[in-house]
C-alpha cells in the first residue's frame, strides 16, 4: 500500500493564533525534537514520497531540517522540501504539483498524533472509496450565535469534526483543485473541495487523540502527554 501514496505534509503556515516567533509546527517537544519531525515520523512508514511544505518567511533550522532528511530515510521515504503559499490550500496546491503516485493523502504538520492503526484504516478506505478523511464525532452541544448571543442549537447527531490526514485518488483531487481555482472557492480543508465536486468522502473515525497544535495550551497538553 506504501507505494501507492505520496503525500504533503503542510508546515508552511504562520502560527499567528500561537503568539511566538517559531511557528508552532517547528516548536520543540523535547530537547532536539520539533512538533513537525513527530508529524513526518507518523506518516512517513505510510508513503513513498513526502512533500513538506514550508513557511514562506521563516527559515527553519538547518538542524532541524537534516534530521527531517534522516527520519524520512529510516523509513524508505523520499523527502522534498518546497515553501508554501498564504493559504492552506495554496500550499496544497504547490505540493500538488509534485505528486505522481495513485493516490495522495495531505497532512497538517501541527497534527503530530495521528495514530498508525487510525491511519492504515484511512488508507484502506481511500483505496475503496477513492475519498476520505480521518474525523472524529462531536460530544459537545453545537451553539450558532450572534453576537455572542446563541441563535440556535444544532444538532450533534450527524456532526464530525474533521482531521488530517486526508486522502484522495489524485485524478479526483486534481479535478477538485482544478474547479476551486475556476471558482475561486477557498476552504479550510480538502475534503471541501472534493466535496465541491460533488463527489462522495468517506468519514473514518479516529479512536486515538489526534488534536492540532493551535495554542499555547495544546502543546504543553501534547508534551505532558508524551512524558506519560
Ligand atoms: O492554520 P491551520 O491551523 O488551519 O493550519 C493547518 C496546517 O496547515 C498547519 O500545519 C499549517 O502549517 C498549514 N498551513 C500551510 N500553509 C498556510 C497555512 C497553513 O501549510 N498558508
Amino acid at each position: 500500500m506504501k507505494n501507492d501514496f505520496e503525500s504533503i505534509l503542510l508546515a508552511a503556515g504562520s502560527g499567528k493564533r500561537f503568539g511566538l516567533e517559531i511557528p508552532k509546527q517547528f516548536c520543540e517537544i523535547n530537547k532536539n525534537y520539533t512538533v513537525i519531525e513527530k508529524s513526518l515520523e507518523a506518516i512517513a512508514p505510510f508513503c513513498r514520497k513526502i512533500v513538506l511544505m514550508l513557511p514562506e518567511d521563516f527559515e527553519p533550522n538547518k538542524l532541524v531540517l537534516s534530521r527531517l532528511e534522516e527520519k524520512a530515510k529510516v523509513h524508505n521515504s523520499k523527502l522534498c522540501f518546497l515553501k508554501g503559499g498564504s493559504t492552506r490550500q495554496s500550499s496544497v496546491n504547490k505540493g500538488f504539483a509534485e505528486i505522481n503516485s495513485e493516490y495522495v493523502f495531505i497532512h497538517d504538520g501541527a497534527r503530530p498524533l495521528v495514530h498508525k492503526n487510525d491511519l492504515q484504516e484511512l488508507l484502506q478506505n481511500t483505496l475503496k472509496y477513492k475519498a476520505a478523511l480521518l474525523a472524529s464525532p462531536i460530544n459537545d452541544t453545537i451553539k450558532q450565535t450572534k453576537d455572542n448571543f446563541i441563535q440556535k442549537t444544532i444538532p450533534r447527531q450527524h456532526l464530525w469534526a474533521a482531521q488530517t490526514p486526508q486522502a484522495f485518488d489524485r485524478l479526483i483531487f486534481q479535478r477538485a483543485l482544478e474547479m476551486a481555482q475556476k471558482q475561486n472557492f477557498q476552504a479550510t480543508d480538502d475534503a471541501c473541495l472534493v466535496e465541491n465536486l460533488g463527489f462522495p468522502v468517506k468519514i473514518v473515525e479516529a479512536y486515538h487523540l489526534n488534536f492540532k497544535i493551535t495554542f499555547q495550551q495544546d502543546l504543553d497538553l501534547l508534551k505532558a502527554l508524551l512524558k506519560l
